[in-house]
């Protein structure tokens, strides 16, 4: 199964991917997809030899024609899943319809609470006793989407915000390898029943 992984910035759940699936024939990271042209995701990218491409939307009139861009950027590869790891746009139709629930996005928080940006901030200073990450299927919305899995970090109160964001991620980087693995085999082996 190929598959995509979208980023924008850092790229270190990009990376956990990367790793846990190098040398893996069943699932193939065959692209690493970024709107952002300078990011730090696609240096990870070149490091770990997975081919990656950026454009960004500005480059474009209209969403669509961007989306579209996409789309031949994945047929081209052969893509049939898509996994967002700190994907900083929103997924409009023109990309959405053709992937339809094979779109997953990992979020920093125990959605439906802290949507949006700085979840884990959000989260710490309203002195939550926990927080944690979601995975789910993406639809139109923001953050929105059937929950595929749910992981809880607890909030100690001796937290500062940066060792919070270390488990988060931490937490993130051992959880989606997983999730990304059940969900291709579960639904391989259903579609071959
Ligand atoms: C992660 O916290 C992810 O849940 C969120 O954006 C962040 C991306 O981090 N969607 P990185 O770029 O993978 O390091």
């Amino acid at each position: 199964m190929k598959v995509a992984v979208f980023a924008s910035g850092n790229g270190s759940n990009f990376e956990a991917l990367a790793n846990y699936f190098q040398n893996r024939s069943d699932i193939e990271i065959v692209i690493l997809f970024s709107d952002q042209p300078n990011c730090y995701a696609l240096k990870r990218a070149q490091k770990s030899g997975i081919p990656s491409e950026s454009f960004s939307p500005k480059n474009f009139s209209e969403k669509k024609q961007f989306e579209e861009a996409i789309n031949q950027l994945m047929k081209k590869y052969q893509v049939e899943w898509i996994f967002l790891a700190g994907y900083m746009r929103m997924i409009g139709p023109t990309l959405l319809e053709p992937f339809r629930n094979r779109i997953v996005n990992i979020h920093p928080s125990l959605l439906p609470k802290y949507p949006g940006k700085n979840s884990i901030r959000r989260a710490y200073d309203a002195k939550e006793k926990q927080t944690g990450v979601t995975i789910h299927l993406v639809d139109e919305g923001m953050d929105s989407g059937p929950i595929l899995k749910q992981e809880t970090v607890e909030i100690f109160p001796e937290d500062t915000l940066e060792n919070l964001e270390e488990r988060v991620h931490q937490t993130e980087h051992s959880l989606y390898p997983q999730v990304v693995e059940t969900l291709i085999l579960r639904k391989q082996t259903k579609e071959n029943v």
